[in-house]
C-alpha cells in the first residue's frame, strides 16, 4: 500500500515522481516506435491527456527520446584506427535534424554516443549535401553529381574505454595487442563503361564480398586491415545486362552503401579497423566518399576531393604508423594517385611521395620494432599478372621514388614485411636479396586477375635488383588472417582462407623472411 505524503516537500517530490514516470512511460512507446521503423524522423509529441509539466521548481526532466539516435537512422557505425593509434567512433545516419536544432547544436543531427555509462553528443563530420558534377575518370556523359544524403558523424574515443555504444550497437574497441588481424582488399563490384567490365553485383557468387565478410567476421578478428579499393561501380549497368541490374552508380551515397556498408557490416561490427586507400579512392573517383566516410583525419574542404582545383592537395596524404604493440606496427601509406610509369625527379608527384617515403624511414626507424609492417595499395616487390605473357613488375611510380632514395633496397632498413591489394590475387613472395617480404591480398571481391604462370620464367623479377627465392600465389576470392606468434617466438603468421573459409596457404614471418608451407600455384 502506498503512503500519503504529508508534507508540502513530500507532496512536491510525490508529483515530480509521477510525472517522470509517466514520462518514463511515454519515452518507452517512442523508443518502440523507433525500433519498429517510425523513428526516422519521429520527435517527441506528448499525447493528449498526458500529466501537466512538472512544477517549475522541479529539476529538468531527463533528456526527451533522441531522434538522431534512434537505430533506424543509423545507417552504419564502426571504429577506426589512425595516427598513434587515435580511435573513432563514425556513424553514417540519415537523421535530418530540424532546423532550430541545428542553428542551436551544430551537431544536433549527430546520434548520442554512451562511453563507459556516459552519453554525449558525436560531432558533426560533415553533413549531408549534393555534390555538383566534377571530373571524373569518366566521360560526363558517364558520370552524374554524387549526392550525400546521410551525414557523417564522429567521436574519439578514450584510449580506457571498455564500452561504447551508439542506440543499441556496441562498437568493438581496439586491443592494444591485436593478436588476429583480418587483411582484405579490392572487395567492391566492378561497374566501368570503359572496359566494357560489368561484374554480376546481384550475384554473391561472382561477386562475393558479402560472403567474404560474414565468413571473415566468423574469425572473430581483433582488427581489420583493408588495403584499399572500396568503390568500383563507376558507370551505370547497361540495361540489358542482368548480372547488375539496377544496381546504383557513380560516387555518392547510395552506390557506397551497396559496394561496401552493407556486405562489409558484419565485419564493421566486429572489430576496429585500419583503413589504406587505393587508386578507386582517387579524386577523380571515390574520393569525396573516402573522405568523407572513411578517411581517419579531420574533414577539410582542400582535401574533400569536392574541387578538381585541390586535387594536388587531396589525392596525397602523409603515411602514418600504428602500433600493434610487442614490438610490431603497421605504417600506412597513401598510393592512390600513383601511375604506372617511373616519375622524373621533378614531377610535382614524385616529390610528394618522396616526402612521404621519408616520412615512412623515420616512422620505420622507431626503436624496439622487431616487426614493421609497411602497407599501401599498389604493389612493389610483387606482380601484375598478365595474360600469355611475362608478369608486368611492381609499381614504377613508387619504384622510381624507392630506388632514388634507397638505391636497390627500395624500402629503409626498418621495414620487414609490405602488405599490398590492387593485383586481384593472392602472392606471397621471399626473397633471396635482403628485400622485405611481400604479400598482395586483393582477391576480396572484383574480379579477379589470371594466375601467374607457374613456375615463373626464370630470372622473373618485381623490380631490378630483387631476386625471388620461393613464391606461393593463387587467384580465388578470399583474404587473409594474420596471428600474431607466440611468445616467444617474434614475428607473425600469414594465412590464406577462400571465401568460404578453408586454408590454402601458411606463412610465417621473421624479420625480412617468409616461409611458406606451399609454394608455386595453390588450386582451392
Ligand atoms: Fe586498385
Amino acid at each position: 500500500m502506498h503512503a500519503t505524503p504529508t508534507t508540502p516537500r513530500a507532496r512536491l517530490d510525490a508529483r515530480r515522481l509521477r510525472w517522470l514516470a509517466a514520462f518514463a512511460a511515454l519515452a518507452s512507446i517512442a523508443a518502440l516506435q523507433a525500433c519498429n521503423g517510425g523513428g526516422s524522423s519521429s520527435s517527441f509529441v506528448p499525447v493528449p491527456g498526458a500529466p501537466a509539466a512538472p512544477p517549475a521548481s522541479a529539476p529538468p526532466p531527463a533528456p526527451a527520446p533522441d531522434a538522431a539516435t534512434a537505430d533506424a537512422n543509423l545507417q552504419a557505425a564502426w571504429v577506426e584506427v589512425g595516427e598513434g593509434n587515435a580511435a573513432f567512433a563514425r556513424v553514417i545516419t540519415s537523421y535530418a535534424a530540424p532546423a532550430a536544432d541545428t542553428a542551436a547544436d551544430a551537431n544536433a543531427t549527430c546520434p548520442q554516443i554512451t562511453v563507459d555509462g556516459k552519453a554525449s553528443r558525436m560531432s558533426l563530420r560533415i553533413g549531408a549535401g549534393s555534390m555538383p558534377l566534377r571530373t571524373t575518370a569518366s566521360d560526363p556523359a558517364d558520370s552524374k553529381p554524387s549526392e550525400f544524403p546521410v551525414s557523417t558523424c564522429e567521436a574519439t574515443l578514450p584510449s580506457g574505454a571498455k564500452q561504447v555504444a551508439v542506440g543499441s550497437r556496441s562498437l568493438p574497441l581496439p586491443k592494444a595487442e591485436p593478436q588476429r588481424i583480418l587483411v582484405l582488399a579490392d572487395t567492391g563490384c566492378r561497374l566501368k563503361k570503359a572496359d566494357n567490365a560489368y561484374q554480376p553485383c546481384n550475384d554473391s557468387s561472382v561477386w562475393p564480398f558479402a560472403p567474404l565478410a560474414a565468413t571473415a567476421a566468423g574469425f572473430d578478428p581483433d582488427l581489420v586491415l583493408h588495403i584499399g579499393d572500396y568503390h568500383y561501380r563507376e558507370n551505370a549497368c547497361p540495361a540489358d545486362v542482368a548480372g547488375c541490374k539496377d544496381s546504383p552508380w557513380g560516387y555518392g551515397w547510395d552506390t557506397w552503401q551497396a559496394d561496401f556498408f552493407r556486405p562489409a557490416a558484419p565485419l564493421l561490427a566486429k572489430a576496429p579497423w585500419v583503413l589504406v586507400r587505393g587508386n578507386h579512392e582517387e579524386c577523380a573517383r571515390g574520393g569525396q566518399g573516402w573522405y568523407r566516410f572513411l578517411d581517419t583525419r579531420a574533414y577539410a574542404d582542400k582535401r574533400s576531393c569536392n574541387d578538381p582545383a585541390n586535387d594536388s592537395t587531396g589525392n596525397y596524404a602523409e603515411p602514418y604508423a600504428v602500433s600493434l604493440g610487442g614490438g610490431s606496427q603497421v605504417i600506412v601509406f597513401d598510393s592512390a594517385k600513383a601511375g604506372k610509369a617511373a616519375l622524373k625527379t621533378d614531377d610535382p608527384q614524385f616529390i610528394a611521395y618522396q616526402k612521404q617515403f621519408q616520412t615512412v624511414a623515420t616512422l620505420a626507424a622507431k626503436p624496439g620494432m622487431s616487426t614493421t609492417i609497411f602497407t599501401n595499395h599498389h604493389p612493389i616487390l610483387a606482380f601484375a599478372p598478365v595474360a600469355g605473357a611475362t608478369p608486368a613488375p611492381g609499381n614504377l611510380a613508387l619504384q622510381s621514388v624507392m630506388n632514388n632514395l634507397y638505391a636497390k633496397a627500395y624500402y629503409p632498413s626498418g621495414v620487414h614485411i609490405a602488405l599490398h591489394g590492387h593485383v586481384h590475387d593472392f602472392q606471397a613472395l621471399n626473397f633471396a636479396t635482403d628485400h622485405p617480404a611481400t604479400v598482395v591480398s586483393g582477391n576480396g571481391g572484383d574480379n579477379l586477375d589470371v594466375a601467374l604462370p607457374d613456375p615463373l620464367p626464370a630470372g622473373t623479377t618485381p623490380a631490378p635488383g630483387v631476386t625471388i627465392d620461393r613464391i606461393t600465389h593463387h587467384n580465388t576470392f578470399g583474404f587473409m588472417l594474420m596471428e600474431r606468434k607466440k611468445s616467444p617466438d617474434v614475428g607473425w603468421t600469414f594465412k590464406a582462407y577462400t571465401v568460404a573459409g578453408k586454408l590454402l596457404a601458411t606463412c610465417g614471418q621473421t624479420g625480412r623472411a617468409l616461409s611458406c608451407d606451399k609454394t608455386g600455384f595453390l588450386t582451392p
